[in-house]
């Protein structure tokens, strides 16, 4: 299988260069930007072939002690490598050109314009790099291979491209070319005389780069020489003859939150291990969604679970939070709860020591922890599912089994799908380990619980029977949708009286992978039918708001 390597200098989008690459059907890992690059670094998951190395953008500069520095082995490889705004500077900065800061920040979109002239049609890889930007050539026949040419001549390619830099390149590196200038006039996209090494000033991964999927196809079918060959298919037949392998006939035990995660976890280990083996926990916190517990029972007795154990332990999680409002506490209590009540009920099962510790972690789920390359990473929130003392003793004695590791999260729909979990569950919302308790403002209490599961059962209700001007359920559009009950009541009227109830806020966004996210853009009438159901019938709620923040600055969660 190809691979391509993505070294992170810790920006935003680094994990989106991945995402999009995968999308084209070929593979990526994300490592630190100053890992060393050992042989075993290089050669990465069994399997693999390293075709090429995209360096990402960074909020640092190049100039000042923060910004890293990649392995000066990664010059040396012979392996293309492509620069995305801090990785062309890298490069450029690495080599004797010259990176300044800019007089004003570029953010935005921008216009790119690829030379046709002379010198700059370039020619032999730098032709085949130069195919993404032409608007004649689709997507699938750079991805199929028919378009790259090491002949044809260009024309004038203009395109808008998101830019988000504050220095630029005042001098270029001996050996590289421009071929293409922004609008504001500094270099855009670069490429080496000699060496397959590009670069790029903008974000080709971001959406609103126009023709970004096909610059990076282009660099990695026309320059890499990448083979289209990382498939789901392809993952679960993987995946199961390796779990097979190392778990032999050894009992597994698998966490489960009830989210799409864990479930899809629980069904690849029950589609590739006998019934017997697999134990699947799940805590039953009082802190779930309306009938939370009913529809994680049914999927996964539908996907064969024989051992399943369901803990009940409303009272004691309610107790942990009694007179809690500070967020990071209720975090903290939760996050020790769940720790106490996971070694108490995992040693009443009596698994005999050898048992596996299976969890639906994935690979954004290390980053963001800073496990996996997130040293650079923002750490945004604590995942309590990363790290635990059974966690980390399995993780010692080399037992613990994380079978979506290397999938982003619509990656683990997909396998969701080819395992036969129900479209329903699959298409599930993300929902907080903390649950409810980061979606009830203050003090948690089982009637505010209630009240806020009551409300955002219906929310959701109507987000599904609801369809979009486009035709698609609201509920499908929409990347996460849920309510928050705040700590304040505000006055009303009930008949004739005057009565405070509760304020509640509706949060719908959508987003690639949780990392950023855009506020949903509500048809207003939808907004009013629904707030208007959930006052009447949640009698303790008096008004309804909608939460039009985006992230950033705003977090998706409230807490
Ligand atoms: P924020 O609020 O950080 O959320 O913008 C990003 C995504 O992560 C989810 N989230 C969590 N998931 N444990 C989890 O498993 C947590 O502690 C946690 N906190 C937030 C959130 O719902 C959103 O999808």
């Amino acid at each position: 299988m190809d691979k391509i390597l993505i070294l992170d200098f810790g920006s935003q989008t680094t994990q989106l260069i991945g995402r999009r690459i995968r999308d084209l059907g070929v593979y990526t890992e994300i490592l630190p930007g100053d890992t060393v690059l050992s042989d075993a670094v290089l050669s990465g998951t069994a399997g693999s072939t390293l075709r090429g190395i995209i360096l990402s953008g960074s909020p640092e500069s190049v100039y000042t002690a923060e910004g890293s520095v990649p392995d000066q082995k990664v010059y040396t490889l012979g392996l293309p490598l492509l620069g995305i705004c801090y990785g062309l500077q890298r490069m450029t900065a690495d080599h004797g050109g010259l990176v300044e800061p800019l007089p004003k920040r570029e953010y935005g979109r921008i216009g790119v314009t690829i030379r046709s002239e002379g010198e700059a049609a370039g020619e032999g890889i730098v032709r085949r790099f130069l195919t993404g930007f032409d608007k004649t050539i689709s997507l699938e026949k750079i991805v199929e291979g028919s378009a790259i040419s090491n002949t044809a001549r260009p024309g004038d390619f203009s395109f808008t491209a998101w830019m988000s830099h504050g220095d630029t390149l005042t001098k270029l590196a001996p050996g590289f070319q421009e071929y293409g200038v922004s609008d504001t006039g500094y270099p855009a996209v670069l490429a080496h005389d000699e060496k397959p090494w590009f670069g790029l000033q903008f974000h080709p991964e971001v959406t609103h780069t126009e023709r970004g999927s096909e610059i990076l196809a282009a660099f990695v079918f026309g320059v890499c020489g990448c083979k289209k060959s990382w498939t789901m298919e392809q993952y679960v037949e993987e995946v199961r003859a390796s779990l097979q392998n190392r778990v032999g006939t050894n009992p597994v035990l698998l966490l489960i939150s009830g989210g799409v995660d864990s479930t899809v976890a629980g069904a690849l280990l029950l589609k590739t291990l006998k019934a017997d083996q697999v134990h699947l926990m799940y805590m039953d916190t009082g802190l779930m969604r309306k009938d939370e517990t009913k529809t994680v029972k049914t999927a996964l007795e539908r996907l064969g679970a024989k051992h399943l154990h369901i803990i009940y332990c409303e009272e004691e999680f309610l107790g942990a939070l009694k007179g809690l409002d500070d967020p990071e506490a209720k975090r903290k209590a939760i996050g020790d709860l769940f720790i106490t009540i996971q070694e108490r009920e995992v040693a009443r099962l009596g698994l005999p020591d050898s048992y596996f510790l299976a969890q639906g972690t994935l690979y954004t789920d290390l980053i963001e922890s800073g496990k996996g390359v997130g040293k650079k990473a923002h750490l945004i929130k604590s995942h309590h599912n990363v790290g635990s003392p059974l966690v980390d003793a399995k993780r010692k004695a080399g037992r613990i089994i994380e079978p979506l590791d290397r999938l982003y999260k619509d990656e683990v729909r997909r396998l969701g799908r080819i395992l036969g979990i129900d479209e329903e569950v699959v298409r599930r919302h993300p929902f907080p380990g903390p649950g409810l308790a980061v979606r009830i403002l203050g003090e948690v209490t089982r009637e505010k619980c209630d009240i806020l599961r009551d409300a955002d059962a219906i929310y959701i209700e109507e987000l599904k029977n609801r369809l979009s001007p486009a035709g698609e359920r609201l509920y499908d559009e929409i990347w996460q949708a849920f309510a928050v009950l705040l700590p304040i009541r505000s006055v009303g009227v009930a008949g004739d009286v005057r009565k405070y109830g509760w304020v509640l806020a509706l949060r719908a966004i959508v987003s690639a992978d949780g990392m950023t996210a855009d506020v949903y853009p509500f048809p207003v009438k939808d907004l009013l039918e629904i707030s208007t159901r959930i006052t009447n019938t949640v009698k303790d709620i008096g008004r309804v708001t909608y939460d039009i923040s985006s992230k950033p600055p705003a977090t998706i969660e409230w807490e």
